[in-house]
């Protein structure tokens, strides 16, 4: 294939605009793993023809070959928008989701890409999506429609109607909110994270708790805070418990909520998830992956997503409505890519760094993990040894791994098999932990980047700057 590189790179240089040139030279590259070099050579592609279908797929698929995530699910969904009837869009999002771990939504859209083109059939996705039953309400233009329509509010898409807990009103239901509850969880179902917890009842906890304090100093309770780290060390999972800790509302907008709006080009949808926030208060409206919305991408800021950016920072910046007791947690895998325009202050000022837990920490996960599943002499400390660089959701997977061989010894003999920590620690030699790729990206950023200090905690981590 390299041979066959330089054959083309040679023909470029004669012909640098040819359009099926350029593709070819592309495929090339991604294949040997050149992703930038991919990437400009579809961007050529581009500059003459904007909505060449190919070359917007092979940005998305360049993007989410370089582990930008939410980027690729931004440009697959446009595609998906423009071209309702590419397959191959379709298939590139059922990617994008069994990268984040939500088959079932995968599912959906492999089955909507395979109608749209049988030829497209992928082993790859299918050995993933074994046994997989689609979500039921996953097509992309179903969820749009969900989130634009004005609809009153339902009792039944409620699932969990068994609590009280949801307060009334039917916008967060029209919305498509993923989650909008006060939730049960609190500091004691996260395991480890101890630094994390001190830093959000400093920064978060005690504020709210104390407002008549911060009011006597004219100093206003709320704003937003994000949080940065690798992925699967418990951002998400610290902020719903944050929620539950002080008892206050959670609405919670994942990223494809927010990509639905982006695409939906309604800033308005984005004006009343803050006023429910704002009637529920205390309120903690969490934006999960909010690089998704924040994402220093000029070329993605044109048009429809500059609109609801603006709407965003308005909404953020109360200038409109007073946000007094609404807390806005940010959580991002991907730090560099969020817009300085974001951590003004008001908005994003604080930051915390989440990093992957320690021996000890991941001693707690375990133990958090372990609750109700049955498993005899569990010896957390001895597991979380043999699991350097894991992130609590590497330390699932491996009870997930080693459920499942015990769990295929249980059909041979029809006997319920408790798991032991022979059992995990086999299974955790099987699994790479997914925290190291991380730190190679952010050593960079931040050794390189680390404007105003922002990365000095990854510095620590890394041991490249003084504790
Ligand atoms: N500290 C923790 N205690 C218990 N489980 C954890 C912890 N951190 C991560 N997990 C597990 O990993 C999963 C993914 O964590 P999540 O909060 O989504 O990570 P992030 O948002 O940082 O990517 C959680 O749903 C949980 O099962
Ligand atoms: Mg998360």
């Amino acid at each position: 294939m390299a041979q066959n590189l330089d054959a083309l790179r040679l023909a470029l240089q004669h012909s640098p605009d040819n359009a099926p040139l350029l593709m070819l030279y592309a495929e090339g590259c991604l294949e040997e793993g050149l992703i930038e070099d991919a990437t400009k050579s579809y961007q050529r592609v581009l500059n003459v023809d904007p909505m060449h279908t190919e070359a917007r797929l092979g940005v998305a698929r360049a993007a989410l070959l370089s582990g930008k995530t939410s980027e690729a699910a931004v440009r697959a969904e446009q595609i998906l928008s423009d071209t309702p009837d590419c397959g191959a869009a379709c298939l590139l999002l059922a990617r994008i989701h069994i990268t984040e771990g939500d088959l079932p939504k995968a599912k959906a859209l492999y089955d909507q890409g395979l109608t749209l083109n049988r030829s497209l059939a992928d082993p790859g996705i299918e050995k993933d999506l074994h046994g997989v039953k689609a979500a039921g309400d996953s097509g992309a233009d179903k969820k749009r429609a969900a989130i634009t329509s004005s609809g009153s509010y339902q009792e039944s898409t409620v699932t969990d109607s068994d609590d009280d807990n949801h307060p009334r009103g039917g916008a967060a239901f029209d919305l498509g909110l993923a989650d909008f509850e006060k939730p049960k969880l609190n500091f004691d179902s996260v395991g480890g994270m101890e630094a994390v917890k001190e830093q959000i009842r400093m920064k978060i906890i005690y504020p709210l708790q104390h407002a008549e304090l911060f009011k006597a100093y004219d100093k206003k309770v709320g704003g937003g805070v994000l949080l940065y780290g690798p992925p699967g060390c418990g951002k998400t999972l610290i902020s719903k418990a944050t929620a539950g800790e002080i008892k206050a509302n959670f609405i919670a907008l994942g990223l494809h909520q927010i990509l639905d709006m982006w695409i939906g080009n309604s800033e308005k949808n984005m004006h009343e998830v803050f006023e429910l926030a704002r009637q529920n208060a205390p309120s903690i409206l969490f934006f999960d992956e909010v690089d998704a919305l924040a994402a220093d991408r000029r070329d993605l800021r044109q048009s429809a997503g500059r609109n609801l950016i603006n709407a965003f920072l308005s909404e953020m910046d109360g200038a409109e409505c007073d946000n007094e007791g609404v807390l806005i947690i940010g959580a991002t895998n991907a730090p560099w890519h969020i817009d300085p325009a974001f951590r003004r202050p008001g908005r994003f000022d604080r930051t915390l760094f989440v990093p992957p837990p320690d021996e000890p920490g991941r001693a707690s996960i375990i133990d958090v993990i372990a609750k109700n599943k049955p498993i005899t002499e569990l010896d957390p400390r001895a597991l979380a040894k043999k699991c350097e660089n894991f992130s609590g959701a590497d330390l699932k997977a491996v009870f997930d791994l080693a459920t499942e061989e015990v769990l295929n010894q249980a059909m041979r003999t029809g006997k319920v098999i408790p798991l032991t920590t022979k059992d995990l620690i086999k299974a955790a030699a099987t699994h790479k932990p997914t925290t190291k790729a991380w730190f190679e990206s952010a050593k960079n950023y931040a050794m390189y980047s680390n404007q105003g200090g922002f990365y000095d905690d990854v510095l620590k981590y890394l041991g490249l700057i003084k504790r």
